[in-house]
């Protein structure tokens, strides 16, 4: 049998109404922001990722799913969503559109990972951009977004990490800094560490080799070295995270695993399991970095399957929908009449279930019973001729005989 390539899942009905229950509660949120959906192709060319998440993270060196399609152009299935979304700003003119523009997507991703719990090869983030502010306020917005939607989902157990990693021009003094504190024992960083040293030294604090994050005790921290404007920037997130009494700790190791951050970044973390929930913060340059005007902006991504886990957790209480009426009929004449009802019923927003397999009656009781249908209503040959059936409730096994028309029916589906 051919199975299902590593890293990937099969949401089954149930697990599936699960999601769309989450997807509900977290859209909710994110309407009473007024934040805008947005949909990409799942494939870009190789190069936006190349560009925008950065030639020296582990995403574009190890992670992307990289292919010469047939006309020979390379192609990368999307491992994040930000970049697409710039993409999209500013290939379709976004930016004349009423600033800032606030998005939002829910969309499969792609990485060549290592699989292991919470961490998958195809997962699935909900994430949110907003393009156009370099204000303070708005990554307080972005911050309570993801407060609120953990919420909204009875999540407690999760801890709000900031930091900030500054502007290119801070962060190259500070770079300096880093590399002289690295250098003095670079030859015993891992490899990976090695490569990072020249283009990208800052990733080596993000190491989670046990060696690397002992030779880093002690490393200078970015926070020391803010330029006046950052410093000012993250102190007043500071200021008005405190004034909205939202709990979070300073965490100077927070660099994030993509080269696009500048100043903010934060992450939700999940205190039972340790894994980071929802990661995001502030990219001033990326629009500049794919051609268009400077346009200072702030997102995050948080992954579906991390949140359902914790999902599932907390909130043991599952309301299954299950079908408001089976309409039980063997026969032609009995079928035509079970088909007219069902669908002008299902006109009317119920949910129906019928025959479909021409089963007998006794087949189809039982099959009625195992989906839980609320209601249980015959259609046989002396309910054809007299035009009145018995309506069941499935639950009291209370039975009423009435009328063969859909006043009465609905009537008798509402109670
Ligand atoms: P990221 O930190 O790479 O950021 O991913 C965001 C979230 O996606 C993670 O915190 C985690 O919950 C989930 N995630 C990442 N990789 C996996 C995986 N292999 N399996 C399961 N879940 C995973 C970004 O992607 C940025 N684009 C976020 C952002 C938006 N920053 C600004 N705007």
């Amino acid at each position: 049998m051919i199975q299902r390539p590593k890293g990937t899942r099969d949401l089954l009905p149930e697990e599936t109404s699960k999601w769309q229950e989450v997807e509900k509660k977290i859209k909710k949120v994110l309407d009473s922001y007024n934040f805008k959906e947005i949909r990409l192709p799942v494939f870009e060319h190789t190069e936006l990722f190349q560009r925008g998440v950065g030639e020296t993270t582990d995403v574009v060196q190890k992670e992307m799913y990289t292919f010469n399609d047939k006309g020979g152009r390379s192609i990368t299935l999307r491992p994040e969503g930000t970049a697409g979304a710039v993409r999209a700003y500013l290939e379709n003119g976004m930016g004349s559109m009423p600033s800032p523009v606030k998005l939002w997507y829910n969309m499969g991703m792609y990485r060549y990972e290592n699989v292991q719990k919470g961490r998958l090869r195809e997962f699935h983030q909900i994430g949110v951009e907003v393009i156009g502010t370099g204000s303070y306020l708005a990554d307080v917005d972005v911050i309570l977004i993801g407060n609120q939607m953990f919420k909204a989902l009875n999540i407690p157990n999760i801890k709000l990490t900031i930091n900030s990693i500054g502007c290119p021009k801070c962060r190259a003094e500070y770079q300096k800094i880093l590399k002289e504190f690295i250098g003095k024992n670079l030859d015993s960083y891992c490899d990976t560490c090695k490569t990072r040293f020249d283009k990208n030294p800052l990733r080596i604090l993000d190491c989670k080799e046990k060696k690397c994050k002992q030779l880093n005790i002690g490393a200078p921290k970015m926070l020391d070295y803010l330029c006046e404007e950052c410093k000012e920037h993250f102190e007043n997130v500071k200021q008005m995270l405190d004034s909205c009494k939202i709990k979070y700790e300073i965490d100077s190791s927070i660099v994030r695993g993509l080269d696009y951050y500048t100043k903010t970044v934060f992450e939700f973390i999940d205190e039972k399991s340790g894994l980071t929930v929802l990661g995001g913060g502030r990219y001033d340059g990326l629009v500049e970095e794919f051609g268009g005007p400077k346009t200072p902006a702030v997102g995050f991504a948080s992954g579906i399957e991390r949140i359902m886990e914790m999902y599932n957790e907390n909130n043991k209480e599952f309301e299954e929908v299950t079908p408001d009426i089976y309409i039980l009929s063997n026969g032609i004449e009995e079928n035509k009449l079970a088909l007219e009802i069902s669908e002008k019923l299902r006109e009317k927003g119920f949910i129906v279930e019928k025959d479909i397999c021409e089963r007998s009656f006794n087949s189809q009781m039982k099959y009625a019973n195992k989906i839980k249908a609320k209601k249980l209503l015959v259609i046989g040959e002396d309910e054809l001729k007299s035009r009145k059936a018995k309506i069941k409730n499935m639950k009291t096994g209370e039975e009423k005989e009435i009328v063969l028309e859909l006043d009465s029916i609905i009537e008798n589906l509402n109670y």
